[in-house]
C-alpha cells in the first residue's frame, strides 16, 4: 500500500473532501458507518473493545445509573498488555516513538516495542519494591522524555493509579494535586530543558511535596543537575532499573471500572478536579479514536505535540497510538526553539506523516512567516490535527495551504479532559472538511445541541453543546474524592441523563458541529485551561490585595489572555511592583503559562448592589462593545475610572 500519490483535497462549495488514494486507504471511508452506529452504539463499541485483549470478557455493555454509568462491567483489562505485550507477537522490532531532545547536538532515541516491554517491566518491579500496591496514586513531574512514558505504563503494569502533574506547574500546583490524591510515589526529574535553561525540578518537587504523604521519590538525570537527594526518600530510576533488570511483571488484572488515572484540571474555584478515568472504556476509546481518526498505518510516523501533563498527552502522545501499534515522535523542547523552524525540521527529518498540534501553534508558525516553512520539505504529511480551542477561519487556511499543501484534510477534533479522548471530528477517509467546523460526531457519539429549556435548537442556532446517552466509553466517572461537585458540574443543567459540556456551538444543516466557546470562566490561553476564578483565587492570597476580577481577551498567538483587574490597599507600592507581585504570584501558585498578560490596579470593580463583581462589563469595555444599562450597578462612575487607566489616561 502506498500512499504517495495524495491528491489536492476537491473542494465543493464550501467543502474540503477526500479523494483518491485518502480515501481508498482510509481505515474507515463507508458512510454507512454513521448510520450503524446511531442505531445501535453499544454494538459499535462493543465491536471495538473485543479487538482488544481482555483476560476476562464484560458480562453487561453499558448500564446507566444517572449520574453514574458503567461500560464493560465485569470485563478484565490491564491496558500495558495492550500496549506492549500483544505487540511483541508482530512488532517486536517496530520504532514504538521517537524521542527528540531539546539540545540541538544530542543524540535521538529509538525504542522499539520489545525495548520498550522491557523498560517497563524493569521500572514496573523496581515500583513494586519501592511498595506501590494496586490503587495507589502515584505522581508522576516529569518534563517529556522516555522515562515519563515508562513510567505512566509502569504505573498502570502493576494496577497503581498515575497523576501526571505538567512539568511547568508550580511546587504549589503539584502540592495541591498530590494532597487531594493522596500520592505515596512521587517520579521526577533532576531538571529539565525550557528554550536552553537548566529548570531545577527536583526542587520544585521537593518544595511541593511537603506536606503531603509522598514518601519515596524516584529521580531520572537529565539534565545532570546537581541535586540534593535524601537518604531512604529519593532513589535514582537509573540505580532502580538495574536492581530490577530484566525482570518481567505480569500485568494485573483490572476491573473494567477500575481507575487507571487522576488528571487534574482547572475547576470554577481555586481547586483544580481530579477527573476519574478507568481501565476498561478509556483503553477502548483511546484505540478506536486513534484508529479511525489518525488512521494509522505501520508506514505512519505520527506526531503529537501535546505534553504528557495535558490529556492530549495521554492519550495521543502515548496511550492511542501504543495501542495501535503505531510510530510516534516524542519531543522534549519548544516548537520553536532553538530556531522558529525547529517544528518543521522534525517533521522534515523524520519524514512525519501525521501531525497533531493546538491553533495557537499554527498562529505561532504563520506569524514567523511562510518563507521559513517553505524552506522545508514537508512533502511527507498526509493527514494534519488541531485541538484545545476554536481555529478560526485565517489559521485553518494556512495551516491547509502552507503545511498541509492543500492535500491533507485539517483534523478539527473537539474532545475534553473529561471526555478522555476525541468525540468530535470529520473522519479523514470520509470528511467534510469545513473551516471553523469540527466536524461531525465520530459515530456512536450522540451529541445535540440545546436551549436553556433543554429543546434541540434548529440548525444555524446557537445552545449548549450536549452527550446523550450511552455517552462514550472514556467520559470521566468522577471527580475524585467529589460527588457533589461531579453532579453540579456535569449532570445538572440538563438532568442527570445528560452530559452538559460547558461548551456552546452551533450545527450546521450538513450535522457540522461548529464550537463557539466555553459558557463557564473558563479561559484558553494557549490551548491551556485556566479558570478565572483559579486565578482570582491566587491573587487573593497576596496581603496587600483587597479583590480582584480576572478576564479573557482575545490575544492573536495565544488565543486568548488572562487580564486582571487589582484592588490593592497599599497606596506605597509603586504600580509596577503591585503589577509585578500579581504576576509573580500567578506564576507561583499556578505555573507561567496562566501569567495574565496585562494588570490593571482600579480603585473599585463593578459591582451589583448585592455585590456580585460584573466581570461581563470588564469585558465589554474591552472589546469596546456597548455596555448597556450601568444603572444596575452599585458603583457606575467606577466604569469611567476604569475605562481611562485601560487607556491609559491620567
Ligand atoms: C475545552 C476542553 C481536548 C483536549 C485538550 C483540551 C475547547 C477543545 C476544541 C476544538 C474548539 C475546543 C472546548 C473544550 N476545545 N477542542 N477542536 N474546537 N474548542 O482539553 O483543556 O479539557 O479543554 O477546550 O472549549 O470544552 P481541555
Amino acid at each position: 500500500m502506498s500512499l504517495k500519490k495524495i491528491e489536492t483535497l476537491k473542494k465543493r462549495d464550501d467543502l474540503y473532501l477526500p479523494t483518491g488514494d485518502l480515501k481508498k486507504y482510509a481505515n474507515l471511508s463507508d458512510k454507512s458507518i454513521y448510520r450503524r452506529a446511531n442505531r445501535n452504539p453499544l454494538k459499535f463499541w462493543e465491536k471495538e473493545a473485543k479487538e482488544l485483549k481482555w483476560s476476562k470478557k464484560w458480562t453487561k455493555v453499558f448500564s446507566h445509573h444517572p449520574p453514574h454509568f458503567e461500560w464493560f462491567s465485569n470485563g478484565k483489562i490491564n491496558i500495558t498488555e495492550n500496549c506492549l505485550d500483544e505487540n511483541l507477537k508482530t512488532r517486536k522490532n517496530k520504532v514504538a516513538f521517537i524521542w527528540e531532545p531539546e539540545p540541538i547536538d544530542e543524540q535521538a532515541r529509538k525504542l522499539t516495542y520489545g525495548e520498550l516491554f522491557t523498560k517497563v517491566n524493569e521500572f514496573a518491579s523496581g515500583l513494586k519494591e519501592l511498595g506501590v500496591k494496586k490503587g495507589d496514586k502515584v505522581g508522576i513531574y516529569m518534563p517529556m522524555i522516555p522515562e515519563a512514558i515508562i513510567a505512566m505504563l509502569g504505573v498502570a503494569r502493576i494496577g497503581a493509579v498515575h497523576t501526571v502533574v505538567f512539568s511547568a506547574f508550580s511546587p504549589q500546583a503539584l502540592k495541591v494535586r498530590l494532597q487531594d490524591t493522596e500520592a505515596k510515589v512521587l517520579i521526577t526529574t533532576d531538571g529539565y530543558y525550557r528554550r536552553g535553561k537548566i529548570m531545577d525540578l527536583k526542587k520544585n518537587a521537593d518544595t511541593g511535596l511537603r506536606g503531603t504523604k509522598v514518601e519515596k521519590v524516584v529521580v531520572v538525570k537529565r539534565v545532570g543537575n546537581k541535586v540534593k537527594m535524601n537518604k531512604g526518600k529519593d532513589f535514582w530510576w537509573h540505580e532502580l532499573m538495574l536492581k530490577h533488570k530484566s525482570k518481567i511483571v505480569k500485568p494485573v488484572e483490572m476491573d473494567s471500572e477500575n481507575l487507571l488515572f487522576i488528571l487534574y484540571t482547572s475547576g470554577s474555584t481555586g481547586k483544580p478536579k481530579g477527573t476519574c478515568h478507568v481501565c476498561g472504556g478509556y483503553t477502548v476509546q483511546a484505540r478506536t479514536t486513534g484508529k479511525y481518526i489518525f488512521d494509522w498505518k505501520d508506514s505512519d510516523i505520527f506526531w503529537s505535540t501535546a505534553d504528557l501533563g495535558w490529556i492530549t498527552g495521554h492519550t495521543y502522545s502515548c496511550y492511542s497510538p501504543l495501542l495501535n501499534g503505531a510510530t510516534f515522535i516524542l519531543y522534549e523542547g519548544s516548537l520553536d526553539f532553538p530556531e522558529p523552524d525547529r517544528w518543521a525540521q522534525i517533521i522534515e527529518k523524520y519524514k512525519v506523516t501525521i501531525f497533531y498540534t493546538a491553533p495557537t501553534a499554527v498562529r505561532m508558525f504563520e506569524k514567523y512567516g511562510t518563507d521559513l516553512v517553505r524552506k522545508h520539505n514537508l512533502d511527507s504529511l498526509r493527514l494534519l490535527g488541531s485541538v484545545g480551542e476554536p481555529i478560526d477561519e485565517a489559521a485553518w487556511e494556512w495551516y491547509f495551504r502552507e503545511i498541509g499543501n492543500s492535500k491533507c484534510p485539517i483534523l478539527d477534533t473537539w474532545w475534553q479532559t473529561e471526555t478522555g479522548g476525541i468525540l468530535i471530528t470529520s473522519l479523514p477517509g470520509i470528511g467534510p472538511f469545513k473551516p471553523t467546523y469540527t466536524g461531525l460526531p465520530l459515530p456512536g457519539i450522540r451529541v445535540d445541541i440545546l436551549d436553556d429549556k433543554g429543546k434541540s435548537v434548529k440548525p444555524g442556532q446557537e445552545g449548549s453543546l450536549v452527550i446523550k446517552p450511552p455517552f462514550s466509553p472514556g467520559l470521566l466517572r468522577a471527580v475524585y474524592k467529589n460527588p457533589a461537585k461531579y453532579l453540579k458540574t456535569y449532570w445538572s443543567e440538563y438532568g442527570k441523563k445528560i452530559y452538559f459540556t460547558s461548551d456552546s456551538a452551533i450545527k450546521n444543516k450538513q450535522g457540522l458541529i461548529r464550537i463557539v466557546g466555553r459558557m463557564d470562566d473558563v479561559i484558553k490561553i494557549a490551548g491551556h485551561r485556566v479558570t478565572t476564578g483559579e486565578l482570582e483565587s491566587a491573587i487573593s492570597l497576596l496581603p496587600d490585595i483587597v479583590e480582584s476580577a480576572v478576564i479573557g481577551r482575545p490575544d492573536e498567538i495565544k488565543g486568548e489572555v488572562a487580564v486582571a483587574f487589582v484592588v490593592s490597599k497599599n497606596t506605597k507600592k509603586s504600580q509596577k511592583a503591585i503589577q509585578e507581585e500579581v504576576i509573580q504570584q500567578v506564576r507561583k501558585e499556578i505555573s507561567p503559562i496562566a501569567s495574565p498578560k496585562e494588570v490593571y490596579i482600579v480603585q473599585d470593580l463593578p459591582k451589583t448592589r448585592s455585590g456580585k463583581i460584573m466581570r461581563r462589563i470588564l469585558k465589554k469595555i474591552f472589546s469596546g462593545e456597548e455596555l448597556g444599562d450601568l444603572s444596575t450597578l452599585a458603583n457606575p462612575k467606577t466604569v469611567d475610572a476604569i475605562k481611562k487607566i485601560i487607556r491609559g489616561l491620567p
